[in-house]
């Protein structure tokens, strides 16, 4: 079966001799490929700071590894950047990403030695002079048209428009915080190598205008939203970095300032595999030709972004044979706890309850999204191989 290439013979053999005896669902991370995604990063784009997303997967084993190979980390809330400091990650490797952030916890940030923030409003902006004064600031732009491509789209809510972005600069600097750079994120899950283009051709004129204006930025944060293989397979990591390499080249030459990046589901994406299993098969009316397949992880333990069915995981099991087309659905009392129902998906015939569905590349913002207890079912089980 064509999925079974995602992972190597002795990471499927690995995987099995674990899995025989634990109890459904859980989700099993093999380290190693997310040592060599860092590498492929790191090599790719040899001159820039990664700062991983700690949000995509906070598993501490990853935090471990990751600081251990010389990641810096983006941190969302106090939360995730506590949790860094306990691992013994200083906090100058650390950026606290999060437009949306409390003026305490600013502060606390601050105290505990960030000085690295991410912002996109006039309150935010008073809030960073007045709990984090001097700190080195990215200004991010809303890239709206970009994002709307991306399979799961993180428009609207976050940057601000190139008119407001530059006011904000001029505000930052009037309050005496660090105007650094711009940052953006073209969506997550982007396939398209373009949306980079079309982004840093709108910071290059915004750079070129700040510097006219007396406030020269010197970074540039491309975010996240490097692509992971699913059901629909990418160009590798090396394709996008020449490509936004070249981008980053036509439009700042010899003037190239610090690069960042964010990179979340590109990095740990593929090092997963959710396991569950097959609670009920059934049909609504004898003459359906689709069944239903309920299983024992859905929306709200594991799958969240199938949302929409927004990210289409490629799923293997060991039934071989003639296939029909499926639903596929998590086990709460919710009706939106459905993941597959307009995409056709195809499972064998032979499919019986108490076999087990591997949902592979879910890696990224699976164990992080499934962190309550609906219905009573118990947040995904992590283990890292
Ligand atoms: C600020 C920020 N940076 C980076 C990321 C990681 O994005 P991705 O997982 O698409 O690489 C996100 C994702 O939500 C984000 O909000």
């Amino acid at each position: 079966m064509e999925y079974l290439n995602y992972y190597s013979p002795e990471e499927w053999d690995a995987l099995l001799r674990f899995s025989e005896n634990q109890e459904t669902p859980f989700l099993v991370v093999f380290t190693e490929k997310v040592r060599q995604k860092f590498e492929n990063f790191r090599t790719s784009f040899p001159s820039s700071k990664i700062y991983y997303a700690v949000k995509a997967n906070p598993g501490t084993p990853l935090l471990e590894l990751l600081r251990d190979l010389g990641s810096n980390f983006d941190v969302a809330s106090i939360h995730e950047l506590d949790q860094l400091l306990e691992l013994g990650v200083s906090p100058d490797r650390m950026s606290f990403g999060n437009t949306i952030k409390k003026v305490r916890h600013i502060r606390e940030a601050y105290e505990k030695g960030v000085r690295l923030f991410v912002t996109d409003s006039e309150a935010d902006v008073r809030h960073l002079a007045e709990a984090a004064p001097g700190s080195r600031v990215f200004f991010r732009l809303l890239m709206d048209a970009v994002t709307s491509d991306s399979d799961w789209p993180l428009s609207r809510k976050f940057g601000c428009q190139p008119r407001s972005l530059t006011d904000l600069v001029a505000l930052a600097a009037e309050l005496d915080l660090d105007p650094y750079g711009i940052s953006f994120h073209v969506g997550s899950q982007q396939r398209d190598i373009q949306a980079w283009d079309a982004a840093i051709a709108k910071v290059s004129s915004l750079l070129t205008l700040l510097a006219e204006a007396g406030i020269p930025l010197r970074a540039i944060n491309i975010g996240g939203g490097f692509p992971a293989n699913y059901l629909i397979k990418n160009n590798n990591l090396a394709v996008y970095a020449e490509e936004i390499n070249t981008y980053l080249q036509n439009y700042f030459g010899e003037e190239m300032p610090a690069i960042y990046l964010e990179p979340g589901r590109g990095l740990v994406g593929e090092s997963g595999v959710l396991v569950s299993e097959v609670v009920l098969i059934a049909r609504k009316a004898k003459t359906d030709r689709k069944r239903w397949v309920y299983t024992d992880t859905g929306v709200f333990n594991g799958l969240m972004e199938t949302l929409g069915e927004s990210i289409k995981y490629p799923i293997y099991t060991h039934c071989a044979g003639e296939t029909g087309t499926v639903i596929l659905a998590g086990p709460t009392c919710d009706s939106i706890d459905i993941m597959y129902e307009e995409y056709p998906y195809q499972l064998p015939i032979s499919l019986a309850i108490g076999d087990r569905l591997y949902w592979l590349a879910t890696g990224a913002y699976t164990a992080s999204y499934s962190a309550i207890e609906f219905n009573g079912f118990p947040p995904l089980k992590t283990f890292y191989l």
